[in-house]
């Protein structure tokens, strides 16, 4: 065996040997000058340090993504880029992969390529040179722009690296052909190096009713892929992938995670490979042939964030803080919803709509949104999507007798609408057979008695468009529900091509145009419920209808998870009929109404069918609302890990932390009679608060000999103290939502 010639890279300074095995496993020490650390980028905010090291000439290696160093010297840089310095050991490259933000296969990583592609088979492998770099470090955050080519393979890569003052990373890529002939795009992910330590991976599945239920798997060296292929973001979508040091929970454990803002096919991953790398990542999940690009043309990928923290909570809190500071996240109070579905369904009689109308604005709602079955022959689900007309049998002067009627009692109106989708059923199937998304000639299967237009087609999208514009005017509509109520199955355009990826980006362009022609209008983003929950709809749109089964005790858990990526002002919570229409159980207003107080607050139940003693009821829950809302929907929530799984315990704390709210919410029986003490996290550890039950009504139901002394008057204890040592639980009957109000007590007061 003989020794290799030493090998100096002379951009980098550093020196790498290449020993004979025998001579293992001691590798030579690099002579890496200090001096020379100057392409090493060090970024700080909120907690979380990045450091970056871009010295070329291959692509950005993250060194560091956690905690805040502090402000490490030049020396300890230099120790920190040697410490990711893979070793050569046997049987690796004698240069062993180095993992950069897109890893390449050409440098010896073996695990997911982050870039797939060809030019008729060829330049399938790149090796991207850096040739550029720009970095704007701010006090918090800041920015990294890479520029890097493959002059062989003629393609240009642009990385963008953010860190937003919440120390959130978001990553965007894009590819441009710079060739002579077309680049067949088969894929691009970006990936961050994970630490040894992640070794458990939390995820979210779910299923139309029950979307976002967790699962929680160990991570040993293997690949973990989420894919999405449901031409929307899909009521089973990972929302966020965790990869976190075992048994992390909401409050302890190092957690890092990675979403991606894309609302078409998307691919989530995780991987540890056996040389002890391990990275967390995603992007676009491409169909074939789905992106050809022409000579100088690009391909942008949807972003992907990623969030450090240590606890669930912290993590989410990165996430909801960068939601929150995003320019268009709504900034006027959250208006109590009255959502017409689950209280008429089709029946839309104006004298029964009238009648919701009064009782809606008698207990106090804000906005009437009149759900689906408003235009042309739609009487049920099996017709006339697409004729975005109102139905002239049901409205003979239009959707005006509501529209001056839901207005003269006060409240604002909103119109449900589902415009990527067409009824076989409807005039504009009839017309236009040709405008349904389809392939090999086949008929796609229907899902709910409908197809899919396909809004590549400009002539498409232009009558959507229209329409949609045409009833926001004639009615100056303030809502739109917009809906999505079907997985997409052989999307394919008129060309022959698979059509997910230009589908998205159309809906994305319509709600963009939208909304530049109509300023004030706020748009729900609703699919089948919560099939549509993601960065890149809420990047257009106001809220999220997290999902179809309001009944609480779904709830609770859909709304938990659904707040790792999005803070309650966003997600859609209506309080229902005492039966759930969904489930069939019966709850309390209590616990239906104290579910809905963590989200952005609505009604869809046919009041109609409340006694006096309900709409009183509901009444005041929806003063609470409106009472708090200010500071809830800018306030932080935190969850308490339990060992018990059958209670819940969760809150808002106030941004300046005077004030929380919590609930502690009784799931199901516990396995013990009394369920002891339950602690209460996130407030100031030295400051003293008092505790109270607060809610309408006489307190949820206990399984207590002797009635329970709720804290109604206070006990007043420290932050620290409520979160180590926590009060006793009243022992609640199943399915019951006690809350309780937190304040600052009086004396700690200015
Ligand atoms: C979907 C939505 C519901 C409702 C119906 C109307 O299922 O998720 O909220 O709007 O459509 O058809």
């Amino acid at each position: 065996m003989s020794l290799n010639v030493p090998w100096v890279s002379e951009r980098v300074g550093r020196l790498v040997l290449n020993v004979p095995t025998d001579r293992l496993p001691r590798p030579a020490e690099p002579a890496t000058p200090t001096s020379r650390f100057d392409g090493i980028v060090r970024l700080a905010a909120a907690g979380v340090g990045l450091v970056v090291d871009c010295r070329g000439p291959s692509l950005p290696r993250v060194l560091h993504w956690g905690a805040d160093l502090g402000s490490p010297v030049a020396d300890e840089l230099a120790a920190l880029a040697q410490a990711r310095r893979p070793v050569v050991v046997p049987n690796v490259p004698d240069v062993p992969a180095a993992v950069a933000v897109l890893p390449e296969h050409a440098g010896g990583w073996l695990g997911l390529p982050g870039l797939r592609g060809h030019r008729d088979g060829r330049d399938w492998s790149t090796q991207f040179a850096v040739e550029a770099v720009e970095c704007k470090a701010a006090v918090s955050g800041g920015t990294l722009r890479v520029r890097a080519v493959d002059a062989v393979a003629a393609l240009e890569l642009r990385l963008d690296l953010e860190l937003t003052p919440a120390g959130l990373i978001r990553m965007g890529v894009s590819l441009r052909n710079s060739g002579d002939d077309v680049y067949v795009l088969d894929g691009l992910v970006v990936a961050l190096p994970l630490p040894d330590i992640a070794t458990e991976l939390l995820e979210l599945t779910g299923r139309w009713g029950r979307e976002r239920s967790p699962q929680r798997r160990p991570f040993p060296v293997s690949t973990h892929i989420r894919d999405s292929r449901r031409g929307r973001t899909g009521s089973d979508s990972t929302l966020l992938l965790v990869a976190g040091e075992a048994g992390f929970g909401f409050r302890h454990g190092r957690v890092w995670g990675a979403h991606v803002a894309w609302s078409g096919n998307h691919r989530t991953y995780a991987e540890r490979l056996p040389s002890g790398e391990a990275v967390i990542g995603g992007g676009e999940l491409l169909l074939s042939g789905e992106v050809r690009l022409a000579p100088g043309e690009s391909y942008e990928a949807p972003v992907v964030h990623a969030g450090y923290g240590v606890g669930l909570d912290e993590l989410a809190h990165r996430f909801t803080s960068y939601v929150r500071s995003r320019p268009g996240h709504p900034s006027t109070p959250r208006p109590v919803v009255l959502n017409t579905w689950e209280a008429v369904y089709f029946d839309q009689n104006i004298d029964r709509l009238r009648g919701l109308a009064d009782l809606g604005a008698q207990v106090g709602a804000e906005l009437f949104v009149l759900d689906d079955g408003w235009f042309h022959g739609r009487r049920d689900d099996t017709s006339s999507l697409g004729d975005w007309f109102v139905d002239a049998g049901r409205w003979p002067a239009g959707l005006h007798p509501i529209v001056e009627h839901v207005r003269s009692v006060g409240m604002r109106l909103g119109l449900w609408v589902e415009p990527e989708m067409v009824s076989p059923d409807s005039d504009l199937a009839r017309a236009h057979p040709d405008w349904i998304l389809t392939a090999g000639g086949r008929r796609p299967p229907l899902v709910r008695n409908q197809a899919v237009l396909d809004l590549t087609r400009p002539e498409v999208s232009a009558y959507l468009l229209d329409r949609l514009d045409a009833l926001i005017v004639e009615y100056a509509l303030d809502y739109l529900k917009w809906d999505h109520n079907r997985d997409l199955i052989d999307a394919g355009s008129a060309a022959g091509t698979a059509a997910v990826h230009a589908q998205t980006l159309a809906v994305y362009a319509l709600l963009d145009t939208l909304r530049a022609r109509h300023p004030g209008l706020e748009i729900e983003s609703c699919s089948s419920g919560g099939a549509r929950v993601d960065l890149g709809i809420l990047a257009r749109t106001d809220r999220v209808w997290a999902s179809d089964c309001i009944d609480p005790v779904e709830r609770q858990t859909i709304q938990r998870w659904t707040g790792l990526l999005l803070p309650p002002e966003l997600i859609g919570s209506h309080v229902g009929a005492p039966r759930n229409h969904t489930t069939g159980r019966r709850h309390d207003l209590s616990f239906r109404a104290g579910t809905a107080l963590f989200g952005h607050f609505g009604i869809e139940w046919d009041l109609a069918g409340a006694d006096e003693a309900e709409l009183d009821e509901l009444t005041a829950w929806v003063q609470l609302y409106k009472h708090h809302r200010h500071w809830l929907h800018r306030g932080r929530v935190v969850r308490a890990d339990t060992a018990d799984a059958s209670t819940l315990i969760h809150g808002i704390v106030a941004d300046d932390g005077d004030q929380a709210l919590y609930a502690v919410v009784q799931m199901s029986s516990s396995v013990t009679t009394t369920p002891g003490r339950i602690r209460l996290p996130g407030l100031a550890p030295d400051t003293r608060f008092t505790i109270s039950r607060t809610g309408p009504g006489p307190g949820p139901a206990t399984t207590a000999l002797v009635p329970v002394r709720w804290p109604e008057t206070g006990t007043t204890v420290s932050g620290r103290f409520l979160a180590e040592v926590g009060l006793q639980a009243p022992p609640l009957n199943p399915e019951q939502l006690l809350l309780l109000q937190v304040r600052k007590h009086r004396s700690e007061e200015r």
